[in-house]
Order: C-alpha cells, then structure tokens, then sequence
C-alpha cells in the first residue's frame, strides 16, 4: 500500500492528468489560437513507455488516479492499448479519459474492452450550428458517442460545458434537459484565462454564481453532498428539470483551490504542480537516453513540494501555453 503525498499545505495530492498529445481534430474558441500550427514536433512527445514509467514512480508516491486528456487524447494512434496498460498497472485506482467526443463512435466500445470506466466529453452547445461555431467541429458523431457509452454501460459519464456568454449561454437550458433526458451529470466551467484566442474578459466571462442564480429563479436547486468526481466541482440536482449539474467556478470561488488534488503532466514531459501557475519540472532528463526510476521521484518530489496554494488566474495571469498542450 503507497501511503499518499501531501504538499505543503497539507492538501492530498493523488490525481494526475496526462496529456497524450498537443494535438486536436477541433480548434475550440477557448482552447486554440486560429491558424495554431506551433505544434510540437513528434520526437518531443513522449512514447507511451515514458509515460507509464512516470505513471509507475507517480503511484509508488501515492498516486492513485490517472486522467488521460490531450489536446483530443483519441487521435494519438495507440490509445487503446494505453488505456488497458494504464489500467491494469498495479496501483492505478482509477483511469479517466477526457475526450471531445468526436472518435467515441469507433472507439468506444474498444476502450470501455479496455478497461475504461469513466469518461468526460465536451459538449459546449446542442445546437448544430453554435456547437460549430465554437469548435469547428459536427455535432452528430458526439451525440451517438455519447448514446454508445451509455449504452456500453460506462460507470461515470459526464458532460463539460465551458460557459462563454454571448455564444453559448442560451444553450444552457437545452443542455440541461439534455443531460437529464439521457441520465447524465453536467458541469458547466467558467472559461479560464489558459487559452490565446477567446481570452477571457468582462464581455465573454460568464461566472457560474450568475448561472446559479438564474437556475434558481425557476427550478429548485438541492446542493448535493456527494461528489461525482474527484475534482472542485460543486453539485446540485434540478428538482424540477431532473438533471445533476456540477459548477466549476475557478475564478468566482475563492475557495476553488483548498482541496486541490491534482498535478498535470504535460505531452512533453513538464510536469505542472497547478494549471494556472508556469512552474513546472522537465521530467524529460529522467526518461532520456534512458529510464531514470530515482531520478524521476525526485523530480515528482520537487514538484509536488513546489505546489502553490492558489492560482494565478486572477492576477492578470498569461498562458505561455496552449491548452492542448497542458491537458484540459
Ligand atoms: N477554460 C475552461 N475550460 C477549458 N478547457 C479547455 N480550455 C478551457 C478554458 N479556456 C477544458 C474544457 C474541455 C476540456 C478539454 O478542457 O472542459 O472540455
Ligand atoms: Fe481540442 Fe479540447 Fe482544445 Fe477543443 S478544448 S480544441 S477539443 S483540445
């Protein structure tokens, strides 16, 4: 048994999010610069062998939980075989993927055979023409995605929504029913200051206290104890609608950082103590030329002691990178 880290405001850290690829078959608004082509080049990505070294060190240190993200994590050749490596690595908890969806209609039933429980896809309107307004992508193969890993019996299936008022704010109440209709938790994420293109500001911001306050203008709201997830997302269930929401408030909760569990690694090995901070740790010199398992703690070590007590979203913080390539 691996007794878990805590960093130095005695916060549990277990969860690590790795990203597979800076790579994404969409360009969402909140995500990727228009025209993006910075992409890193493919000897810089690591092989899935380096990841599941960095996995083995992170779980003798206690981690438990292990998200896959990217840019879109289902592109990367090898990502069914990843998932069921990751899987049955001695010590792995819990495996999550976080997907845009689009692949699920091929890839769903190969990675729920291998292993796959838990899944999270982005869906930021129901209709057509905003959701491609938003990510320049079609809509019709995320919904028979989801039907299929619903259908396939998926353990957790939850839907991220980032809100960005004036595009897809009036989506809100279809995505509800949405959710409710098919059984499934929604969270709605306030846009982050991570992305180059719809940088946030006053006029796009939409702060999920907003949204609270007008779901309870006509629904009763019921804050629920129980969390779907091991992230800072607070949940309430709509009595009336029947949909189970999660508000993900980075910057309107102060308290958004109190329980933080997590790390991130990025797909060129950096490994990030928090999202919204530019510290981070190259593991690269512990993978290459060769598999280095003591210097590689060291590092996760390190990190983990460097972790802040905050970000730094609200300080006029700048992203030097793009998400795809830290991992949503
Ligand atoms: N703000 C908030 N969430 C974001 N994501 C990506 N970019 C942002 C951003 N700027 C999250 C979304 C998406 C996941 C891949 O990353 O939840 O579903
Ligand atoms: Fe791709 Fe995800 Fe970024 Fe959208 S948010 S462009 S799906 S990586």
């Amino acid at each position: 048994m691996n007794t878990s880290q805590t960093d130095s405001f005695g916060r549990t850290v277990d969860y690590l999010r790795i990203s597979i690829t800076d790579r994404c078959n969409e360009r969402c608004l909140y995500c990727l610069p228009e025209n993006y082509s910075n992409w890193l080049p493919r000897g810089e990505i690591l092989a899935y062998d380096e990841l599941l070294a960095i996995v083995k060190a992170a779980v003798s240190l206690g981690f438990k939980r292990f998200r896959v993200t990217g840019g879109e994590p289902l592109i990367r050749p090898g990502v069914v075989k990843f998932i069921r490596d990751l899987s049955v690595t001695p010590g792995v908890e819990c495996v999550h993927l976080t997907t845009n969806g689009t692949l699920l209609p091929e890839l769903a039933k190969p990675l729920f055979d291998a292993g796959l429980r838990r899944i999270n896809i982005s869906l930021d309107a129901l209709d057509p023409a905003i959701y491609h307004a938003i990510t320049n992508g079609d809509i019709a193969p995320v919904l028979h995605g989801i039907k299929l890993v619903k259908e396939l019996g998926f353990e957790s299936v939850k839907l991220n929504t980032v809100l960005m008022r004036g595009k897809n704010d009036g989506e809100i109440f279809r995505l509800l029913d949405f959710a409710a209709e098919h059984d499934i938790v929604i969270r709605f994420i306030e846009l982050m200051p991570v992305s180059l293109t719809e940088m946030l500001s006053e006029k796009n911001f939409f702060p999920v206290t907003e949204l609270l306050a007008k779901l309870q203008r006509e629904d009763e709201l019921e804050p629920l104890a129980k969390s779907f997830g091991v992230g800072p997302a607070k949940y309430f269930r709509l009595k009336k609608r029947g949909a189970t929401m999660g508000l993900i408030g980075a910057l309107s909760d102060l308290h958004f950082c109190e329980r933080c569990n997590k790390m991130r690694l990025t797909c060129d090995g950096k490994l990030r103590p928090c999202l919204g901070n530019h510290l981070e740790t190259d593991l690269k010199p512990a993978l290459r030329p060769k598999i280095d398992t003591v210097r590689l703690l060291e590092f996760i070590r390190e990190t983990l002691v460097q972790k802040p007590s905050e970000h730094l979203f609200r300080n006029n913080y700048q992203p030097q990178r793009v998400m795809t390539a830290i991992g949503g």
